[in-house]
């Protein structure tokens, strides 16, 4: 898997799979410029798998701490899950078009980086927050 540069917020638990994802996309937009339909739709594929399943446990951990923005959130998650699958319905009816091939190189990619900035980086904030609240000294003790 190469490493592909995007946001670092400091919480393996969130970088992990981001990079993960970020690699997926990268392998999404390498294969669509090559005209590699199958491997796109194969990389899109493991993509998706892997956006559903961390975008999954984040919202499990905005319920879990009462994340306050955790319905625009989760309203971006599952905007953004649309755009993967009406990505991969074009991709495997009509291979790479003009379309596909301008999302997986553009729009793809500057939506996984703006949501890790934008959305992610309050979110790894707020769980670094809470918890530090639970393990660490008590409240009025810390400055
Ligand atoms: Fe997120």
């Amino acid at each position: 898997m190469t490493r592909v540069s995007g946001p670092v917020l400091g919480l393996p638990e969130l970088d992990i799979p981001h990079a993960e994802m970020l690699s997926l996309a990268d392998d999404v937009a390498a294969a669509a410029r090559s005209r590699q339909a199958r491997q796109a739709t194969t990389h899109l594929d493991a993509l998706i798998e892997a956006t559903a399943l961390h975008f999954a446990r984040e919202e499990e951990w905005m319920d879990r701490t009462s994340y306050p923005d955790r319905a625009p959130h989760r309203t971006a998650h599952d905007l953004f899950l649309q755009d993967l699958h009406l990505s991969g319905q074009e991709l495997r009816a009509s291979g790479i078009t003009p379309r596909v091939l301008d999302w997986a190189c553009g729009r793809l990619q500057q939506w996984l980086r703006f949501h890790m900035e934008k959305n992610d980086r309050p979110l790894a904030r707020h769980l670094e927050h809470v918890t530090r609240k639970r393990s660490g000294p008590p409240a009025q003790h810390r400055s």
